[in-house]
């Protein structure tokens, strides 16, 4: 992405952290509104995803410079399709609809919308007739990303037309004086090669907008917020070695310095070396107060005989938050807890504002709801692409920016079909770092989403290595490639990388005799095999 990013809008109530102008983008169920947001961002202005029925006032009380109302699948003539409130163009600021955003614009003001006998998908051209201040300086003749059936014949009283394209005799409109702006096609998708030039437009020369949103303001305006919330109070926060954590650890250090205890609980199914990495980084690194905590013991206790996954989830989630509520205590319970929430969780969970979504689902690291706690929640605005920015600019080590997810449960619900003990997970983690070491070695580590091996526990196959049979484990190889874990393809390894891999494996650890790939993609597999 861009260098530039968003700064997260202090709380409602007259927060006097620095403020970045920003953009709205009001959500009318399009597939690509987030995306909207994100392209904004990546132009220098904070941007954020609201509900298109947002109360009028809250968008007064925020006072950002412009709106984009989102694409949507609807037909603005559908039954229950999402209304646009003539208010919302009416509050002084410009206004930009995009596909549905347009057209329910035009209907409201009085132009004409049609459902076309054949909708226009995909690339189209478009054929730009009067730049108007939206398309100035832009090429007259375009290629651009269409989505839709309904479409605009006539612009609405006031309106000028300024492009069109084969199936759109209305494909971009403007009101200057009114400030309100329309578009067909869609900026936000790569499609659209001068998409974030209008954008640009839109933001920078219609809206006024301070194009300064980067990683570096983001550090500057979180810090300043983290400094208001906390004051003096102390601080908690749950290390787990990945990335959204390590950032959220880094920008509450940066703010409060020592106020800050990080408690790390190594559950003995890491990754390996990957419990001193962490303890290097934070510790002896980054000077800050660590506790690690190693649980493997009664972490493996309480894993003894048991098989089942989701009940190994639950044992692990239960004794992280007793670990962890522990050296809470120890610690004088701090007023304040960190949580890496990011803003993709915010959205997933429908929480938007106020609301204090605690990061349980899927994830150890996430604590119960009733511990009392205020977060602090600093990526609580930032996607995955800005968390990493944000990391980098605050010096994390590239081999934990870019780190692939990995599950709270970690290696335990990678041994499957069978009881996790400590002979498994040693096996298990031997064979993990063989691949992980070809893997970054072939400069695949980055492209994959996520690279693992499972180790089926209680099954053993025949081999023969030198002169002598064996019965040993099965390691399996697991790799895909995905944009967000709801949907994955199998990665397509090079078959010398795996066969470096296979070999090394079965030379290198002595109880692993043979090694198979899978190449399931999700669905219909998932990603994790439990
Ligand atoms: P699946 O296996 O459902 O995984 O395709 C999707 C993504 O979620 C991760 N995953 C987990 N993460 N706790 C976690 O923190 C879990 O219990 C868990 N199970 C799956 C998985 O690694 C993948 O990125």
């Amino acid at each position: 992405m861009a260098e530039a990013l968003t700064t997260p809008r202090p709380p409602a109530a007259g927060a006097g952290a620095i403020r970045s102008d920003e953009v709205l983008v009001l959500d009318f169920g399009g597939q690509y509104s987030q995306l909207i947001a994100r392209r904004v961002r990546e132009c220098g202005v904070f941007s954020e995803l609201l509900p298109h029925t947002i109360d009028v006032e809250e968008i007064k009380r925020r006072s950002p410079r412009g709106l984009i109302l989102s694409g949507g699948p609807a037909s603005v003539y559908a039954d229950g399709a999402p209304k646009l409130r003539v208010e919302l163009l009416e509050l002084g600021i410009p206004v930009l609809g995009i596909c549905y955003g347009m057209q329910a614009m035009v209907l409201e003001l009085g132009g004409r919308v049609e459902g076309a006998s054949v909708g226009e998908f995909g690339r189209s051209q478009l054929h730009v007739r009067e730049h108007g201040r939206l398309l100035a300086e832009l090429p007259a003749e375009q290629s651009c990303w269409m989505s839709h059936r309904d479409t605009v014949y006539e612009p609405p009283p006031g309106f000028t037309a300024l492009a069109s394209s084969s199936e759109s005799p209305v494909a971009a409109l403007e009101d200057v004086d009114r400030a309100l702006y329309g578009i067909q096609f869609h900026p936000e998708v790569v499609h659209t090669p001068y998409g974030s030039a209008v954008l640009t437009r839109f933001l920078e020369d219609i809206c006024g907008c301070e194009m300064n949103w980067t990683a570096a303001s983001v550090v500057e305006e979180q810090v300043a917020r983290i400094r208001e919330q906390v004051g003096d109070g102390r601080v908690i926060c749950g290390l787990s070695g990945g990335v959204d954590s390590s950032v959220a650890a880094l920008l509450v250090h940066r703010a409060v310095g020592d106020q800050l205890t990080c408690v790390f609980v190594d559950h003995g199914l890491m990754r390996k070396n990957e419990g001193e990495q962490v303890v290097a980084a934070f510790r002896d690194h980054y000077k800050v107060p660590l506790v690690a905590v190693d649980a493997e013991q009664r972490f493996l206790e309480r894993l003894a005989g048991v098989t089942e996954p989701e009940q190994k989830r639950k044992i692990i989630g239960a004794e992280f938050i007793r670990t962890f509520e522990e050296q809470a205590a120890a610690l004088g319970n701090p007023k304040y807890l960190v949580q890496g929430t990011l803003y993709s969780d915010v959205i997933e969970s429908g929480g938007g504002h106020g609301a204090a979504t605690i990061k349980s689902h899927h994830n150890v690291g996430g604590l119960p709801e009733d511990l009392e706690f205020e977060l602090v929640e600093p990526l609580r605005m930032l996607f995955k692409d800005e968390v990493r920015q944000v990391g980098i600019e605050l010096g994390l080590p590239e081999r934990l920016v870019w780190r692939q997810p990995f599950p709270g449960p970690g290696l335990a619900i990678r041994i499957v079909g069978g009881e996790v003990t400590k002979d498994r997970l040693e096996i298990l983690r031997d064979a993990d770092y063989v691949l992980q070491d070809e893997i970054r070695s072939a400069g695949m580590y980055r492209e994959l989403w996520q690279s693992f091996c499972v180790l089926p526990g209680d099954l053993r196959t025949v081999g023969v290595q030198g002169d002598e049979r064996t019965y040993g484990y099965v390691v399996v190889i697991r790799a895909v490639t995905s944009d967000d874990a709801m949907t994955a393809d199998w990665a397509r390894l090079p078959y010398d990388l795996l066969e470096r891999v296979a070999s090394r494996m079965i030379n290198e650890i002595p109880a692993v005799n043979r090694v198979v790939l899978d190449i399931t993609s999700k669905p219909p597999g998932t990603i994790e095999w439990e």
